[in-house]
């Protein structure tokens, strides 16, 4: 099965954790787009979506699918979402597509956060994958200084400013052992908004895409 192939199979079956006649949390990216398309197809029976991007709300609402605000929202049962790397505990480094704040914000309010994602994704040790770190733009050196103290080695990413206007720094060589710890200490730098390691609140269960068909983990 080719990568695609494998994201479509583990959106099919996130369909399963849609609640009916609820609002769905939305991510963001390739995996999350797969979803869309296949949440296109029972739009009946949901009430909306709240979109993690404004590319997201784009996507649900060129299928026609209702896009409400969070703050609307009292409840949101399920949240799904794909990630850049994920670990057998379910913590995440996400933002490759620089969605990670608002991906955050959504994650937050929802009962169940169903990470989607090919086998490719999972990992031992977060880290390989560049840490995205959304800045404040005047803070971007004076952050940079910090990450490089922490022993990362922080990149701008080039063209790119998130929907909240604001800059990403990529970080380069991070071995992540201890991604609650990471976590706290890198959104204590004055002018980091947040940053893509979700471990304070991880997934709950994660759809892995394999050869051998679509594979069920929960949080231990
Ligand atoms: C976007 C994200 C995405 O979930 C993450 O980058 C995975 O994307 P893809 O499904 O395209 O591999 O965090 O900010």
């Amino acid at each position: 099965m080719t990568q695609d192939e494998l994201k479509q199979a583990v959106a099919r079956e996130a369909i399963r954790y849609v609640v009916e006649d609820s609002i769905v949390g939305v991510g963001t990216g390739s995996t999350a787009n797969c979803f869309i398309d296949e949440l296109a197809k029972i739009k009946n029976r949901i009430d909306g979506a709240v979109a993690s991007s404004q590319a997201t709300a784009d996507r649900l609402k060129s299928h026609g699918i209702r896009v409400v605000d969070l703050n609307s929202v009292n409840e949101l049962p399920v949240y799904i979402d794909g990630a850049d790397e994920i670990t057998e505990h379910l913590a995440m480094i996400k933002g490759g597509g620089g969605a990670l704040t608002r991906e955050k914000i959504v994650a937050a309010v929802a009962q169940k956060f169903v990470c989607i994602a090919d086998e490719s994704k999972l990992v031992g040790v977060l880290g390989k994958f560049p840490l995205p770190v959304e800045v404040i733009p005047m803070a971007r050196s004076h952050v940079g200084r910090a990450l490089l103290g922490l022993g990362g080695q922080p990149e701008l990413r080039q063209n790119f400013t998130t929907d909240n206007g604001n800059l990403i720094l990529d970080v380069y060589g991070l071995s992540i052992l201890k991604p609650l710890e990471l976590e706290a200490e890198l959104n204590n730098i004055t002018g980091v908004v947040t940053n893509g390691l979700f471990a304070r609140r991880g997934a709950d269960i994660l759809l892995l895409g394999t050869a051998a068909g679509v594979k069920t983990m929960k949080r231990k």
